[in-house]
């Protein structure tokens, strides 16, 4: 039996991966968008060197990971009957990581979170009742909270579907918890609810970009119009991944949802860019928060530019409520779970902005090795 992730290919489900394969001893069923085995197996690399050496993830491959090259939007993942089948018959629980985040876009969230995410729980549904799940996790987002202001938001207290959501990405993935929770009634059932991801605490590679991007972006702006003492939750991505797989597999997790967030400890404007521009040799933005609207129209005209700069203007345009809000989510359960809270931004984020724009923000992966047949060889010589 194996535990089925989806979005093994993306940044949050890379942590998930690693942690389960280098923690735990359970086999993984993969979903993996590819048109062929060895595109699978190259897009997996692509996301799994972050974590791992060639020849280890090489050694996982062949004996911990299957690949099911299916997609979320197709009936059954377009998977053939035998192959969906073992599917079924395979998984024994579930984390459901895949979404798109393309946080404006109807179209891509109605596809890929409810109608993907409908045929994930269809699938956990089948599994129950032919042979028993053992948990069902879901990765949602603390977007879920719709529009908030200066609050210090509570696990129970984030639904309120009277409350208007700042973009399709929240209204959609707030109705797949809903889906979840109204057609798996009698699976256990884990809700985790990420933050702002931003990073690892560990080390400063990172292969997701866009919101280290609006970083580099406000903290090279002279002036912010931001109240200096404003809070914004991030988390590392190792916290959440460490969350996500900790709780996954405890027999029995005091909660059926989790905030993955810093919560009362989330660090404030001036905090953050006092740090950064300490680390970069850089003045501070100054903070001038009656500026909201020039700023606005400054952000509209760069992101109508193209280029670099029109980039970051227009994902600073995207995540602007998600900046403004002054709203933190309490952590205080996965603390308890976990006995630790995540790392403050301010400790990492240097290392961070630096290994990104020496990068020209974009991850320099490995390519699949020309020598990997015979790696293949060694690795099954030595595992004989
Ligand atoms: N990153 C954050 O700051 C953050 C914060 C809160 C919550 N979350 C949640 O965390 C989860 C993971 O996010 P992430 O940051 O890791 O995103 P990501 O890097 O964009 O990864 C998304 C994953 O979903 C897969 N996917 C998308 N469409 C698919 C489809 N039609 N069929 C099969 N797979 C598909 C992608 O596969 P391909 O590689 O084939 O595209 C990829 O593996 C999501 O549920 C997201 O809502 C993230």
């Amino acid at each position: 039996m194996a535990i089925l992730v989806t979005g093994s290919t993306g940044y949050l489900g890379s942590y998930v991966v690693a942690g389960l394969l280098a923690g735990h001893r359970d086999k993984l069923n993969l979903l993996v968008r590819a048109k062929t085995e060895q595109e699978a197996r190259e897009r997996l690399w692509t996301s799994l060197q972050l974590h791992f050496e060639f020849p280890e993830f090489l050694e996982y491959l062949d004996t911990r990971m299957r690949i099911f090259r299916g997609d979320l939007t197709s009936e059954w993942f377009g998977l053939a009957d035998d192959e969906y089948h073992a599917l079924v018959d395979t998984t024994d629980s579930l984390i459901h990581c895949a979404a798109s985040l393309n946080r404006k876009s109807e179209k891509q969230c109605l596809n890929v979170n409810l109608r993907g995410t409908l045929e994930v729980i269809q699938l956990a549904r089948r599994a129950q009742d032919r042979h028993g799940l053992r948990r069902y996790s879901q990765i949602s987002t603390v977007a879920v909270a719709g529009k908030r202001k200066d609050e210090v938001v509570t696990e129970d207290g984030a639904i309120d579907w009277e409350r208007s959501d700042y973009d399709p990405y929240a209204r959609t993935k707030k109705f797949c918890e809903h889906m979840a929770n109204r057609w798996l009634p009698d699976v256990q059932k884990t809700i985790f609810r990420p933050a702002i991801v931003l990073g690892d605490s560990r080390r400063p590679e990172t292969s997701q970009f866009d919101m280290v991007r609006a970083v580099h972006f406000l903290a090279r702006m002279p002036v912010l119009p931001l109240r200096p003492h404003d809070r914004i939750d991030v988390v590392p991505a190792n916290y959440v991944g460490k969350a996500v797989v900790t709780i996954h597999q405890k027999e029995a997790p005091a909660h059926g949802i989790y905030h993955l967030s810093s919560g009362r400890g989330s660090q404030t404007y001036v905090e953050l860019t006092e740090a950064i521009a300490q680390a970069g040799g850089m003045r501070r933005p100054l903070f001038w928060p009656s500026l909201d609207g020039p700023f606005s129209r400054t952000v509209n005209w760069a992101a109508k530019r193209g280029g670099a700069v029109g980039h970051a203007a227009s994902l600073l345009k995207v995540f602007w409520p998600y900046l403004d809000w002054n709203t933190v989510f309490d952590n205080s359960r996965v603390v308890a779970e976990l006995g630790e809270a995540p790392a403050k931004f301010s400790t990492y984020a240097a290392g961070l902005l630096k290994f990104s724009r020496d990068n020209h923000f974009r991850y320099p992966a490995k390519p699949w090795p020309a020598n990997a047949s015979a790696e293949r060889a060694a690795v099954g010589r030595a595992s004989a």
